[in-house]
């Protein structure tokens, strides 16, 4: 569910109001606020709080101070908590509908928006009471002055975006099967602006895509390859950026059965990098971003039924190369890798992937943060691991030396599918990178594309991760 962002030219005198504004200057106050408000209001900023609650006759006023202690990373994030932190207030008086308007000469306010619109997400399609379920707060308004139109469209297409690729996550696999995720991601397209191609069975054993098709083997449901496509007429790229998002709509693990409680039982997140492309698709077309941008998701589930390929079975992949498979919880990067050698035909200028690819991934970072490498130029990386920053959605570079490659070599095949015991998020990009031979850059999501409990503004389950760091990254691209 996403809730409603309007800009108005004024507010009139019965709409609820977060003021935001700096302890420093209370100018604006006696607009507002009467005597005894405006005295209770200073004596609160002497104790320190951060918002004071004002029930007016017939409306309320909430004013906001924005911490400002911390770096410029740390000073975003606060004030997309402090954003997330009075929804709790708007729910317990049960507004429906607050007017943003802001006293402070900086730009935290869109950070402020931003938190509110995330953390107020919520994804209700399968409860029957729906509205018992739904938070208070259906729509926010900003008056013209609050920021530019270009930043509030801008914010729009980020967090629906963002609550996009949530909503998909989230969906169990008894609703989003890999052929349901295409269709998903047909509607996604139309309403959004970018086109979709979809791959069906088919086609895709007519193409010898074997990663994705050894994996589909034990599955009752076909799988499918899905091509996103944003090609606007002045496009500032001549060669396309492609992003390549692992689409398994859920992972059982395969014959290599996964235990449950605690492994299996979270793996409708696999398709997270999936979901990720999806989103940033939809922000980038929304955004109208002149930039030439292509999606690449494979996409199936990973099961243990009939006929499922299994370990020590040898499999040729889409490039010809032969794979020999140790374990078929391996399965993300036999998916990937026939995305990444599709990729080649763009002769892309930059290939991102996104996958919830290994648990040492996140055992190494957790949820806080992404595991990433690559073979693109210091200079790409610098700048997204500074829209990792500007986003709060932090990255960690860990280091594609020649001996983790050693390690996929198979006595029978050309590659294995399986590392040993240690660095498993590297062993796994060194295999990927063997389909690659352009700059190219892989996110590991694992740790932080789904949650158990909700962390501010990030609400529980899918994250969404990903979609705000991109958008940042190629917005300045
Ligand atoms: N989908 C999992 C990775 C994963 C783990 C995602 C935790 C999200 C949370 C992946 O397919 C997998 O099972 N990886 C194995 C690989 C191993 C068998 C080499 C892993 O990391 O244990
Ligand atoms: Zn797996
Ligand atoms: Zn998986």
């Amino acid at each position: 569910m996403n809730t409603k962002l309007s800009v108005i030219n004024t507010h009139k005198s019965k709409d609820n109001l977060i003021i935001l504004a700096d302890k420093t200057d209370l100018n604006w106050s006696n607009a507002y606020l009467s005597n005894t408000e405006q005295t209770f209001l200073k004596n609160a900023i002497k104790k320190g709080v951060s918002h004071v609650f004002f029930p007016q006759a017939e409306r309320a006023i909430i004013v906001q101070f924005l911490k400002l202690n911390g770096d410029e990373s740390i000073n975003k994030e606060e004030a997309r908590m402090l954003g997330n932190d009075i929804l709790t207030i708007i729910e317990h008086y049960k507004l429906d509908t607050v007017t943003l308007v802001n006293h402070r000469p900086n730009n935290h306010v869109l950070e402020y928006l931003e938190g509110m619109l995330l953390g107020n997400y919520q994804f209700l399609k399968y409860f029957t009471k729906k509205k018992d379920k739904a938070n208070s707060l259906q729509t926010i308004k900003v008056t013209k002055d609050f920021a530019p139109k270009k930043s509030i469209d801008e914010l729009k297409a980020i967090t629906t975006a963002t609550c996009i690729a949530r909503d998909l996550v989230n969906e169990p696999q008894s609703y989003l099967s890999a052929a349901q995720m295409s269709k998903d991601i047909q509607k996604i397209g139309k309403e959004c602006g970018f086109d979709v191609e979809v791959f069906d069975e088919k086609k895709i054993k007519r193409l010898k895509m074997g990663g994705i098709i050894a994996v589909n083997m034990g599955s009752f449901t076909p799988p499918r390859f899905n091509i996103l496509e944003w090609k606007p007429t002045k496009a500032k790229n001549k060669k396309p950026i492609v992003l390549v998002g692992k689409g398994i709509v859920y992972d059982t693990g395969g014959l290599s059965l996964k235990p449950t409680p605690n492994s299996m039982d979270k793996m409708k997140c696999d398709m997270g990098g999936a979901a990720t492309v999806v989103g940033l698709l939809a922000a980038i077309s929304k955004a109208k971003l002149p930039l030439h941008v292509v999606g690449l998701i494979p996409s199936t589930d990973n099961r243990p039924g009939n006929n499922a390929y299994a370990p020590g079975d040898v499999i040729t992949m889409y490039d010809g190369t032969t794979v020999e498979v140790l374990n078929t919880d391996a399965e993300g990067r036999l998916v990937l890798a026939d995305a990444l050698h599709y990729a080649k035909k763009y002769k892309p200028e930059l290939v991102m992937d996104f996958a919830t690819l290994t648990g040492s991934a996140a055992r190494a970072v957790g949820a806080e943060g992404t595991c990433y490498m690559g073979t693109a130029e210091k200079e790409v990386k610098d700048k997204v691991v500074q829209s990792g920053y500007n986003v709060y959605e932090r990255l960690v570079e860990f280091p594609l030396w020649r001996e983790y490659g050693d390690q996929m070599k198979s006595h029978i095949a050309d590659l294995k599918n399986l590392g040993g015991p240690a660095a498993g998020m590297v062993t796994a990009a060194k295999f990927l990178q063997h389909f690659t031979d352009y700059p190219w850059l892989h996110f590991d999501l694992a740790g932080a594309a789904y949650l158990s409990k909700s962390n501010s503004y990030r609400t529980k389950e899918g994250t969404g991760v990903g979609v705000r760091m991109i958008f940042n990254f190629l917005k300045n691209y």
